[in-house]
Order: C-alpha cells, then sequence, then structure tokens
C-alpha cells in the first residue's frame, strides 16, 4: 500500500504581501498561519538579540479569547525585566499587512493579524487545496509529515463467534480514525483487523456444531449463528466437563494441523469475515488485511520461547511454561499451556515479530481497550527484552469504556444491532417533525447516516481514556453538541448554494473583493479555518480525535452565530453577498474535511 508523495501545494503566499523568512518546520503553502507565526517571531528576535527567529518561533502561542497569538516573554529567560524586553518590542513593531498590532499585558505580548490578509489568504488556501490539488481530492489540512514512513494500525479485531461489544465498537470508530489521520499526515498506513480466530472456544464449537449446527443459518449470517451454538455448547459444557475435554482435543487437533479438525473453522472464518466487511462497510471504514491469531506461525512463536528460554525469563509451573516480568512490575505471565497450546499473549509475541518482518514498520499502533492495558505492556516488554529494536515503535491507543448500551431489544451483541438501532431511533427522531420529515428525499439512508454519525461523535467527543454512558436519546439529538447538530451545520452550509443561485458560479476566493467580510463574527470563522491545519497536527501527536470534534463543534458554533448578521440572501451589495458565500462555502469545505477524517460522511440534505 504504498503511497503517492503529496503534490506541491497549489498555494504559494502572494509577493505583494512583506518577504518573511523560511522557518524549518513551517510550512505555509499548507498552513498559512505559520507565516503569521514568523512575522511574530521575526518581529520579536529583531528586538530582542540574540533570539533566533526559529527559537522565538516556538513560543509564539494560540491567544486566549479575542487575541490572535500570544508570546509569554519570560520563556526565553533573558536578562533584564519583562517590562523593558516587552517595550522594545513595541517600540521596533512596525504594522504591516501581517500585523496590525501588538499589546502589552503583564508577561505577555498579544498580537493581532491585519484581517484583510487573514480573509484573503485562508480563503485562498483553503480553495486551492481543497479543489486544485495534484491529486484532485481535498487536502486541506494535509502534511507531509510522515513522508516516507510506514506505520501499521491494528483495530475493531472481534472475536469470532462471541459478542461483538462496545470495546470492539471503540477500537474501530478510534482505529479508522487514526488511520485517516496518518495518511493526512502522509504516512503510508496499512489497518489490520486482528480477529480472535484461534484459541479453545474454536474445539467448543466444532463440538457444539455436531450438535446445533446448520449450514443454512450459517450462510445467512454466520455471525450470528457461531454465536448462537457458542452460547448453547458452553451451556453443556457447565452442566457436563466432558464436552470441555472434547473441545480441548479438538482444538489440539486444529494447533498440530489436523486438515480434517481445520477444514469447517475455515468456513466460519471467511464467512465471518464476509459479514464483517459489509457492516463495516456501512460504518465507512475498511480495513486492508484481515488477519487474526489463527495466522500467527508455529514456528515463530517455538522461536521466540526458545530465545526466552535460553535468556533465562522463561519458568516452568506445573507443565505450563511462563515469562517472569516481576521485576518490570508486570507480573509472571503464562506463554504455553500444560497441553502445548498456544495461548493470546504468545501469539501476539509471535503476531509482532511476524509483522515486522513483512512490513518493516516504522511504527505500530494497536488500538485496544485499557481493560488490556497490562496484556500489551507484558507482550511489549518481552519483545523489548529480546532485543528487538523496534519493540520501541509499538504504542498501545488505549481507551475508557463505555456504560449500558443495550438496545429496545435488550443487549448488543453484534454490530450490526448497534447500527440498526441508530437509524431506527434517529429515524424516529425526525419524524417528529412531519413536515421537514416529508421532505427528505431517502429518509432511511438519511437516518442511517446521522444515527451513525450520533455514535461516532459522541464515542470521539471526550478523551479517550474516559469512560462514558451510551445514551441514543442524547446522542441522536438535533439540539446539544452531537453527532445530528454536525450534520445539520454541514447541511445548512451546503444549502447556501442551491439558495442563492443568482449568484453563481462563484469565482475564486482570489477574483473576490473579501475585504468586505468586516464583522467580528466573520473573523473568528476565517481564524478557525485557519487553524484546522494545526488542529491536525496536534491529533497526530495526542491520537485524540476529541481535538477534531472539539474544532468541529467550535467552527459549527461560530457559524450559527454569524448566520443573522453576516446574512447572503437578502443582502444588498453583490460584491459582499459573493464574499460571505465564499467564507460559508470554505467552512463547509474545512467542516467536511473534519467530519471525514472522524470516517463520517458529511451530508448535504436532510
Ligand atoms: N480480540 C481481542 C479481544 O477481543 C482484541 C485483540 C487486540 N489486539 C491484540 N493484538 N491483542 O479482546
Amino acid at each position: 500500500a504504498n503511497r503517492p508523495k503529496l503534490g506541491p501545494s497549489p498555494f504559494s503566499v502572494p509577493a505583494d504581501l512583506p518577504k518573511l523568512p523560511e522557518v524549518p518546520g513551517t510550512d505555509p503553502t499548507r498552513c498559512v498561519l505559520d507565516s503569521f507565526r514568523i512575522s511574530i517571531a521575526k518581529t520579536i528576535a529583531d528586538a530582542l538579540e540574540p533570539l533566533t527567529i526559529e527559537q522565538v518561533y516556538q513560543g509564539v502561542d494560540y491567544g486566549k479569547k479575542g487575541e490572535d497569538f500570544t508570546v509569554a516573554l519570560p520563556r526565553f529567560r533573558l536578562p533584564g525585566k519583562v517590562d523593558e524586553l516587552a517595550k522594545k518590542v513595541l517600540d521596533k513593531f512596525q504594522p504591516d499587512d501581517w500585523i496590525e498590532s501588538v499589546t502589552h499585558d503583564r508577561a505577555f505580548l498579544h498580537f493581532k493579524c491585519r484581517t484583510t490578509t487573514l480573509n484573503r489568504l485562508i480563503l485562498d488556501q483553503i480553495h486551492a487545496l481543497t479543489y486544485d490539488t495534484e491529486s484532485k481530492k481535498p487536502e486541506y489540512g494535509s502534511n507531509d509529515l510522515g513522508e516516507g514512513k510506514r506505520v501499521i494500525i491494528e483495530y475493531s479485531s472481534p472475536n469470532i463467534a462471541k459478542s461483538f461489544h462496545v470495546g470492539h465498537l471503540r477500537s474501530t470508530i478510534i482505529g479508522a480514525f487514526l488511520a485517516n489521520l496518518y495518511k493526512a499526515c502522509g504516512w503510508d498506513v496499512l489497518s489490520l483487523n486482528y480477529l480472535g480466530d484461534w484459541g479453545t472456544q474454536f474445539g467448543l464449537i466444532a463440538v457444539g456444531f455436531e450438535k446445533y449446527g446448520s449450514q443454512q443459518a450459517l450462510e445467512e449470517n454466520a455471525i450470528k449463528h457461531l454465536l448462537e451454538i457458542y452460547v448453547k455448547v458452553n451451556a453443556d459444557a457447565e452442566k457436563d466437563p466432558k464436552v470441555r475435554e472434547d473441545a480441548a482435543a479438538w482444538f489440539k487437533r486444529m494447533e498440530d494441523g489436523d486438515e480434517e479438525a481445520l477444514k469447517n473453522w475455515r468456513v466460519w472464518r471467511e464467512l465471518s469475515i464476509k459479514k464483517y466487511e459489509e457492516e463495516y462497510a456501512r460504518l465507512n471504514i475498511h480495513f486492508d488485511e484481515y488477519t487474526g491469531e489463527s495466522k500467527v506461525g508455529a514456528q515463530t512463536m517455538d522461536a521466540a520461547l526458545k530465545k526466552l528460554q535460553e535468556m533465562g525469563l522463561i519458568e516452568e509451573d506445573n507443565g505450563a511454561l511462563r515469562v517472569n516480568l516481576e521485576k518490570y512490575k508486570l507480573g509472571k505471565a503464562v506463554v504455553r499451556k500444560r497441553d502445548g497450546t498456544s495461548i493470546y499473549l504468545t501469539r501476539d509475541i509471535g503476531g509482532a515479530i511476524e509483522r515486522y518482518e513483512k512490513y518493516k514498520f516504522d511504527k505500530m499502533i494497536y488500538v485496544v481497550a485499557s481493560q488490556q492495558d497490562l496484556h500489551l505492556a507484558q507482550f511489549f516488554k518481552v519483545l523489548e527484552l529480546m532485543g528487538y529494536d523496534w519493540a520501541k515503535n509499538l504504542e498501545h491507543v488505549n481507551y475508557g469504556l463505555v456504560l449500558g448500551m443495550s438496545t429496545r431489544k435488550g443487549t448488543v451483541v453484534f454490530l450490526d444491532q448497534i447500527i440498526r438501532e441508530a437509524a431506527s431511533v434517529m429515524h424516529d427522531q425526525m419524524r417528529k417533525n412531519e413536515e421537514k420529515y416529508s421532505a427528505i428525499e431517502d429518509p432511511e439512508q438519511t437516518a442511517l447516516e446521522i444515527g451513525i454519525t450520533g455514535v461516532k461523535i459522541q464515542d470521539m467527543a471526550a478523551k479517550r481514556i474516559n469512560n462514558y454512558t451510551f445514551n441514543w436519546d442524547r446522542m441522536l439529538s438535533f439540539e446539544g453538541d452531537t453527532g445530528p447538530y454536525l450534520q445539520y451545520a454541514h447541511v445548512r452550509l451546503s444549502s447556501i448554494e442551491r439558495k442563492n443561485p443568482e449568484l453563481l458560479p462563484l469565482p475564486a476566493p482570489s477574483q473576490l473583493n473579501l475585504a468586505t467580510l468586516v464583522e467580528p463574527q466573520a473573523r473568528e470563522i476565517v481564524f478557525l479555518l485557519g487553524t484546522y491545519p494545526d488542529v491536525v497536527k496536534t491529533a497526530l501527536k495526542t491520537h485524540e480525535p476529541s481535538g477534531i470534534v472539539t474544532f468541529a463543534f467550535r467552527l459549527s458554533h461560530a457559524i450559527s452565530s454569524a448566520w443573522e448578521t453576516v446574512i447572503v440572501k437578502g443582502e444588498q451589495d453583490r460584491e459582499k453577498a459573493k464574499a460571505r458565500m465564499a467564507l460559508y462555502l470554505s467552512a463547509r469545505d474545512v467542516l467536511g474535511a473534519a467530519l471525514r477524517l472522524l470516517s463520517i460522511k458529511p451530508l448535504e440534505r436532510m
């Protein structure tokens, strides 16, 4: 899955503006706020020798409410009083087309960007990077930080024949976001679904299948049928220990590669994957590769165990082997059972080794619930102890619990129950407004998309590690910070073109008189739009989708505050009306980009 490099940006900083030096790590052709920051850094560096522009640049932060950028002077550890330092900067400062003014407040300097320059450059950059890219795809917000580097992102990873629980749902949602995010940052991304497709439960199912299995039911819905069998045979095993013994014997045959014992299992696996693929597609999510615990080679695991034994890390416990990680406060962990079969931990050790051999990744991310923190820490540590240099490039992206998810029909066990419930609750919600409802073209599909948006936004709205309570009514309401609210904001922005056909075709922003955008509400939107490339970079550092969600809400709120004053329809001055329309269309494009990054399909109508 090699990715072509990001092409040259179709946007460049206009030559009529004051020239600025280049600063490493910045790219005004993709984030034009970089230029404003460079201008500020230059002003300060010129005034406060021996500071360099690069040094100051690191200290140019976004300002609080009402300020564009703020610099805290003490961070430079210069001799002299802060007030004197500030005065030197103020004396030297000359307003220009980048920076309009600077004010001094205690240890801080606040800088205000020239509004006309902001309007012009930001809207122009968004337009160019949305419609004029070499890739023919929208690129605003993208960067080339990961160029030439490969990342493997493993996520979702449900267990065949067991239920798909909210933990898997979170992994799916967060993992899909990370895959999009790394792509947007220039990485070559390989997404993996590591199925729980191996282990004693398959011995149980094999035993159960003889009693309860139906070929037809299997073909209709493999996931559902296998779980039914699993539940029944588990109940049998409770009553009759013989069932478990038979199951263990069966699984041992599978581990030994007995074709006869593997035959059915292969079909189960394949049909389950087919079903999963359909469901993921409805969520707008896909995987480059379906792998699984079954795919980890026995030789790899044997060799790893041998090596661990030689290193003196293995101790015997009643016929089983375990690795002692007490020195690292990671306890003792079994790596081979008494009957010689492998277990979850061993497979993860072997799996990582094989993935490195095959893909030579620069980074590998596991998106797994924080309940498995210890497990991941254990196998990362084992790989490190084994001397694999790449072990330091393994990363666990964890997340908290989801509480109380059930549907109106009961407990959730399948992914498609979640999807269907989201669609149907949303559908009911929409039907409450008869008038609006009748105007919707395809209410079923629309309800599905908005419902899924609600689920995803609720999941990504807060820091990953927080637990949250699943609440259908709250997440699917059009009021408050919800998925439906964001879709509504996007739809409203999309309606502007339909409602103002007399202004179309709208020329590119560079051909418009954007100086007419003078309202503070308009400025707020423009500035926010300009921050989007930074929001993406921050998300890459934190692996937090909430940064993108927060941005989408801030933008939507700013738009709704502008809606009444910064009007398009009814504005007599055509120049003004067009500039405003360009502003809203840029907002639509950026909100759309943010939603797509979150794996959500932005809607044009509802
Ligand atoms: N299938 C596992 C479960 O449902 C999650 C797998 C996580 N990934 C891993 N490499 N261990 O608990």
